[in-house]
């Protein structure tokens, strides 16, 4: 690889799901596909290249809706890639999501026997997820991309999950998401925090530097790995009354639930920052993009404004001192919100399936994806507390604990539940429109 092959970034080639931000709102598809015959799965990919668009223009007025095709290893299968370059994918991908459960906490009734079918089975071969502004904007993207496929044989649809923003423009406990994500260099899309420097491109995309100054293993022929990248589904079911009986059961008044809830996540439900307003919740910095992302950790090392040990700061403990550097362990995120909400107020659970699609997308499954989920959401150790887990999305058993550093005693909470189950997932490959060319065109 050249000096300058690797300084710019090469958009046209990268798809545009890769690096574009979710709209807000936004209604999304996700569909997965399994290839019966591998001519079938070919022609698939020529045509999906019409549809998908690439990352050249990402703010363009075209760019309001657009279609991610993404692979699982068993679809890199299907489609007759040849042994050695299958070999060449990392390990954890080659596994599948469902073999790493252990590592990723994904235990109990989170394991992969209690997952909905056909997540984490050799069935799910392509991943293809539509997003755009509004539910009417992504039914004629979608329509687009339902054309390529419909009167195909030799491919079939297994299974079909749809996503739309909540009224209240937040996730289903109750907090606004979307706000922390990554600049990547020569992406010219900007980042949320001012205080963080740019990502070097090869974090997020294969075929450049990353941030450890190396080149990325990238998965060969150079053709098939280049502008190519990872990304990580997983439907996760947000127990909603528990939670909200829990913030009850810890909370003597509503103020206080309210300040609870913040502590668990390291903001309040505006998006306002603890570590910006630690004491009562201030919406306009909450809803200002300027504001809601500018802040660091160091000058509250114990965790008095925003616990260590709460979602944010354990997923991104920014310039806070634990084990890991944090710059090499950070994610494009891009979460879309299904099912219903449950009526504000309510405790009582109302039985329908709610919850988040999360999606990862980086280069380095184990080092950024892995990690993070297991050392520092499934783990306390670095943070002093190995018992605790995160309060939000970890593999809580009703065991757990989770420690609010207050003066002059901390409180300690038990008895966390599971307020998030995972109902499945699948480790994809996201390949660059060249590539896509490249699968549709092998011929063993
Ligand atoms: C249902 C489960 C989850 C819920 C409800 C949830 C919710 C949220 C919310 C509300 C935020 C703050 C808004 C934002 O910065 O965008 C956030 C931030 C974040 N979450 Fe989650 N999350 C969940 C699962 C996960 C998982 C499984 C991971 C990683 C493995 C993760 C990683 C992150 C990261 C990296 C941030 C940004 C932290 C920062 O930079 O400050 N989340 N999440």
């Amino acid at each position: 690889m050249t000096k300058e092959a690797n300084e710019r970034l090469e958009l046209e080639d990268i798809q545009s799901g890769v690096l574009r931000p979710r709209p807000a709102p936004y209604a999304a598809t996700y569909l997965l596909i399994r290839i019966v015959d591998r001519k079938a799965g070919r022609e698939l990919m020529r045509r999906a290249c019409e549809v998908v668009a690439s990352a050249a223009d990402p703010n363009s007025a075209a760019g309001q809706a657009w279609v991610t095709v993404a692979l699982t290893f068993q679809g890199l299968r299907a489609l007759g890639v040849p042994q050695g370059s299958l070999d060449s994918f990392a390990p954890e991908f080659r596994q599948g999501m469902a073999s790493r459960a252990r590592e990723l906490g994904d235990v109990g009734e989170s394991a992969p026997e209690f997952w909905e079918k056909p997540l984490g089975t050799h069935d799910v071969h392509v991943v293809v997820v539509a997003v755009a502004l509004d539910a009417q904007r992504l039914q004629l993207e979608f329509e687009r991309f339902r054309k390529i496929y419909n009167q195909m044989s030799g491919i079939e649809v297994l299974w079909r999950q749809d996503c739309y923003a909540l009224p209240t423009e937040k996730e289903h406990f109750g907090f606004r998401d979307g706000i922390s994500h990554p600049a990547v260099e020569g992406s010219g899309i900007a980042g949320s925090n001012p205080r963080e420097k740019p990502f070097n491109a090869g974090e997020f995309v294969f075929g450049y530097r990353d941030e450890t100054g190396g080149f990325p293993s990238l998965p060969r022929p150079e053709l098939l790995g280049r502008n190519g990248t990872y990304a990580v589904f997983r439907k996760l079911h947000q127990r909603v009354a528990t939670f909200r009986q829990f913030l009850r059961a810890n909370s003597p008044s509503i103020p206080e639930e309210e300040l609870l809830a913040a502590k668990m996540m390291g903001r309040w439900r505006s998006g306002a920052p603890l570590a910006l307003s630690p004491s009562s919740d201030d919406p306009a910095l909450g809803a200002d993009a300027q504001r809601n992302n500018d802040f660091l950790y160091g000058d509250d090392p114990l965790g008095l404004k925003t616990p260590t040990s709460s979602h944010i700061r354990r997923a991104n403990p920014r310039d806070a001192s634990v084990a890991g550097a944090a710059r090499l362990h950070r994610m494009i995120r891009r979460g879309t919100a299904y099912g219903p909400p449950l009526p504000d107020g309510s405790l009582e659970d109302d039985g329908a399936d709610r919850g988040i699609m999360f999606v990862f997308i980086g280069t380095n499954l184990k080092r950024q994806f892995e990690f993070v989920q297991s050392e520092w959401l499934n783990d306390g150790t670095f943070i002093g507390a190995p018992a605790e887990k995160d309060p939000i999305s970890g593999a809580n058993d009703g065991t757990g604990a989770f420690t609010v550093p207050r003066r002059p005693v901390r409180r300690r909470l038990q008895g966390l539940a599971r307020f998030v189950v995972m109902r499945g997932g699948e480790y994809c490959f996201i390949p660059s429109l060249r590539a896509m060319r490249w699968l549709a065109d092998l011929d063993t």
